[in-house]
């Protein structure tokens, strides 16, 4: 009966949804990019990329800041010093990459050593009203007139300066392109430079390479590079050191002497102006050396005369090609929506980066992508978002996720710029595979990823602040983390004993997922030790805030070796109070407070309700919880406590609480993220939101609120499947909010939540909205499963 049904309803509405879909894609009647806007989340701690990319290119060209640069640029008022090609997206603390940055100059009275070359010498306020920011595209005018346009291709950039305006009114001036030896964080070692350029010729060469540290990771990497530059007659070319330049020689060494002391320095060539036209500067990049920069470079932008909007057309038919399986019919929808919702999913894949054929440490066939910056922020909605919108991409960074293991011997928990990130809290590698897995990712060596799994949830590294998990001997036979652990075993910071033991809980709870779909019988032990978390839960713990009772009563707590109870105040670490990371102020909870942690245990919220007395003073936690100031919006733990509703059989609460957070905390402002976007995290949240399907990762749970459209579908890449979610009743003033009634293929359907088959089969769900709460989704069997009350996914 059931299997008829769906042969019919594929048939059936497959055709259906394909039309609607067509219908859809015309509502737009305009171009999609137009909804675009990389400058969204670029300032205020978004610290988004806003230059030019491809799809998880290598290369990401934009002018860098001396403000706010974590991403290179940000409209936060400060000075441009350079134009580089290698950034991270969204990442919090130390800026990362930044390598080997270009600036345009034209010293006065012609004389070399009146540009200015050290970096806080040459920043340079840019014109406001000039920056132009779209996919496959960045442009700035400086506030001399020296215009910058920048474009990319896989590993290379092409940067094109125009002085005409720059020069003095009887167009006189010699326009100076240097390179700095540095990058953002100035966290350069060595350095070498060399300079091949004949005076009088049309376009000369710099080359060269450095080491330098990743921005939140052990050890060092090595970057190359490859500039190309022409557009006039060389009148000279030479390097400089300090604030002092000259023409010989052409080479030079940098590296760290006394007391590690930062030597700045370079390369310039200088052209003879006046020019009749632009000044293109072609940067190819490479981890592996100098020549492979410079084949790079001629095999994506071949020259002698680079195509600078070719490069662009080939960068936005790249962007539009990945965005085409989503369709909204947006109705009068506030444009801005459109853009949040746009911008958003532009995000999702500026990071992790593809860096296949750039991987210096070992020799593979498989794919090698980077920054995955971190796992611990990505797992949770943007790579679950890239399992829907490009599957095989997702598989393809799964199989170098577990290439890496493969040659490193450990599944990466953060990576930067080839480099080892620091672990924040558990595997979290291992949750991406396993959500993979019950999504039915193809390509994938599930054997290989059980092993790799099963090595972290195993076998304790010597050093587990880059690299598996720590306390595994007391995680095995006390079953939990303790608070001032004892372990000689291996390395990392002792701290976050609460949060490790929940991590480690879903980490293992996912390993029970993958064993058990391999047949495997060590699924027993795993999901028992996915129950570990509630060895911390203290039972009569209360909190105070400012002295008063907040009147709830029950929190996770830490716990001494020898089964003492330890205290950590539940309201520590929110923002209430101070924040606690790796460094500062480490404490048993990371980057968030027990009472946010109260609400991590994504395979079985249905337990927790239990603990904390039942669905009532549950949801009144939860409301008190998002209304007090406790929660933080602005990190990834709080994302999963915005749906939570859903498990008490109040979905209408969840999507009035998704309305109180977009707009007013995420949207289309250069400030208009409440934290760094992490890689395109905060992206995801916001984007899943709108989409009105909300992933529970690791399980083939999606929770069912009002899209932010009247309709949208998504074409899967893997079935060629269109699923369409429609409402009946949409108000775009977002009153009617409340789900009334669903038919999922025509037929009624009363559950909160939905499988990963809607994506991948094509469904279509039908939503009739109401302005207030309704019956839907309230009964016990219509919520999302939960490993103590059951349902779909928890039968063991
Ligand atoms: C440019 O924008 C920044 C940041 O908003 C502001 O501080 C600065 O005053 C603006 N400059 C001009 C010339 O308007
Ligand atoms: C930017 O540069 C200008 C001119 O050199 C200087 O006056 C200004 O203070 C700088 N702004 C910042 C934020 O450093
Ligand atoms: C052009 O302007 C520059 C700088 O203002 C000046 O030094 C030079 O003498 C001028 N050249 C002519 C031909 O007027
Ligand atoms: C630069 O420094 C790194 C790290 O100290 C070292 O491994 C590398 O060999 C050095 N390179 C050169 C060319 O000196
Ligand atoms: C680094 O750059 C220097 C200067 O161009 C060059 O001599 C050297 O061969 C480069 N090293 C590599 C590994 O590409
Ligand atoms: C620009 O100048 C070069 C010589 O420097 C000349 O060959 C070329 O024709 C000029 N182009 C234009 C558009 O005037
Ligand atoms: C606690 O008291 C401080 C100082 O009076 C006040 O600034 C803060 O807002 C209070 N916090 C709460 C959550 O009431
Ligand atoms: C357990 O260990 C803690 C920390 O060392 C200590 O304060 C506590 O007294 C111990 N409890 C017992 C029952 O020994
Ligand atoms: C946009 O979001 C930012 C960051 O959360 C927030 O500070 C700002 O108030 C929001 N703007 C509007 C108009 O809601
Ligand atoms: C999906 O469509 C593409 C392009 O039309 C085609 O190449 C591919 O074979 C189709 N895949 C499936 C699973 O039907
Ligand atoms: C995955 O494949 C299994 C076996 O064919 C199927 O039962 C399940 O519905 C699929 N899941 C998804 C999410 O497509």
């Amino acid at each position: 009966m059931l299997v008829l049904c769906f042969v019919f309803c594929l048939l059936f509405y497959g055709q259906k949804a394909h039309s609607a879909s067509e219908h859809a894609s015309q509502d737009h009647g305009s171009d999609i990019l137009d909804f675009i806007d990389p400058l969204v989340g670029s300032r205020s701690g978004g610290n988004v990329f806003a230059g030019a990319t491809l799809p998880y290119g290598m290369a990401k060209a934009v002018a860098d800041v001396d403000g706010g640069n974590t991403g290179g640029f940000s409209t936060d008022g400060s000075n441009i010093t350079g134009f580089s090609a290698l950034h991270d997206s969204g990442t919090g603390g130390n800026p990362s990459l930044g390598n080997f940055p270009i600036f345009p100059q034209v010293c006065p009275e012609d004389d070399i050593n009146s540009c200015k070359f050290p970096i806080a010498a040459r920043a340079m306020p840019y014109k406001n009203e000039s920056v132009k920011a779209r996919p496959g595209y960045f442009g700035v005018e400086l506030e001399n007139g020296i215009h910058a346009d920048m474009t990319v291709a896989e590993h290379t950039a092409l940067f094109r300066f125009d002085f005409s305006r720059a020069f003095s009114a009887n167009g006189s001036g010699n326009p100076l392109i240097m390179l700095d030896l540095t990058d953002l964080w100035a966290s350069r070692q060595n350095a070498s430079i060399s300079i091949e350029a004949n005076d009088g010729e049309e376009a000369g060469r710099i080359k060269g390479n450095g080491t330098f540290l990743p921005s939140f990771g052990a050890g060092s990497y090595q970057a190359y590079f490859c500039l190309d530059v022409a557009g006039g007659r060389i009148k000279d070319s030479g390097v400089w050191v300090n604030d002092r330049a000259g023409t010989g020689p052409k080479q030079l060494y940098v590296t760290r002497g006394f007391n590690l002391f930062y030597l700045q320095a370079g390369g310039y060539l200088r052209f003879k102006g006046p020019l009749n036209g632009t000044i293109n500067a072609r940067m190819g990049l490479s981890f592996i050396s100098t020549e492979q920069a410079c084949q790079n470079a001629e095999n994506e932008i071949p020259g002698p005369n680079f195509d600078f909007e070719r490069l662009v057309t080939r960068a936005e038919g790249a962007w539009r090609a990945k965005l085409a399986p989503i369709a909204t019919s947006t109705g009068d929808v506030d444009a801005s929506f459109q853009t949040s919702f746009w911008s958003a999913i532009y995000r999702t894949m500026i990071s992790p980066q593809d860096y296949t054929g750039e991987n210096p440490h070992w020799q593979s066939t498989e794919p090698y992508f980077d920054s995955f910056y971190c796992i611990w922020d990505m797992w949770r909605v943007q790579l679950p978002f890239l399992t829907i919108l490009d599957p095989k991409m997702m598989s393809n960074m799964i199989r170098s996720l577990l290439d890496t293991y493969r040659h490193r011997g450990w599944l990466p928990d953060c990576m930067m710029s080839t480099c080892k990130g620091w672990t924040q809290g558990g595997s979290d590698a291992d949750n991406v595979i396993v959500d993979a897995y019950v999504k039915n990712l193809t390509g994938i060596d599930w054997e290989l990823a059980y092993s790799a799994i099963l090595n972290d949830a195993e076998n304790e590294p010597l050093e587990w602040s880059i690299e598996g998990r720590g306390g595994l001997n007391s995680w095995k036979t006390l079953h939990y983390i303790p608070y001032l652990d004892f372990d000689p075993v291996g390395f990392g910071t002792n701290s976050r004993s609460i949060s490790r033991t929940l991590e480690y809980s879903y980490n293992d709870f996912n390993l029970a997922k993958l064993a058990k779909g391999l047949g495997k019988d060590t699924y027993t032990t795993y999901l028992s030790r996915s129950t570990n978390w509630q060895n911390l839960f203290q039972p009569s713990q209360t909190s105070f805030i400012n002295g008063t009772n907040t009147n709830f009563i029950g929190f996770f707590q830490p716990k001494y070796q020898n089964g003492t109870w330890g205290y950590q105040d539940p309201i520590a670490c929110s923002p209430l109070t101070d924040f606690c990371s790796l460094t500062s102020n480490p404490s048993e909870t990371f980057e968030s407070s027990a009472w946010e942690y109260m609400f991590f245990v994504p395979h079985d919220i249905g337990r927790v309700i239990e603990l904390l007395g039942g669905d009532d003073t549950f949801l009144r936690r939860l409301d008190y919880f998002h209304t007090s100031g406790l929660a933080d919006i602005g990190n990834e733990p709080v994302f999963l406590t915005v749906y939570m509703p859903h498990y008490a059989g109040r979905p209408g609460l969840s999507a009035r609480r998704v309305h109180s957070y977009i707009p007013s905390r995420f949207n289309t402002s250069s400030s208009g993220l409440p934290g760094n976007d992490d890689s395109g995290a905060m992206a995801s949240f916001t984007l899943f939101s709108m989409l009105g399907l909300f992933p529970n990762p690791g399980q083939n749970v999606y929770f069912i609120t009002p899209p932010f459209f009247p309709e949208i579908s998504v074409t899967n890449q893997l079935t060629n499947m269109t699923a369409t979610i429609r409402s009946v009743n949409f108000d775009k003033a977002y009153k009617n909010i409340y789900v009334q009634s669903a038919k999922l293929n025509g037929e009624v359907y009363t559950r909160s939540w939905i499988g990963h088959e809607f994506f991948t089969q094509g469904w279509t769900l039908e939503l009739v909205l109401g302005d207030r709460e309704s019956e839907w989704g309230t009964r016990g069997e219509d919520r999302p499963p939960s490993m103590s009350t059951g349902g779909e996914g928890m039968e063991w």
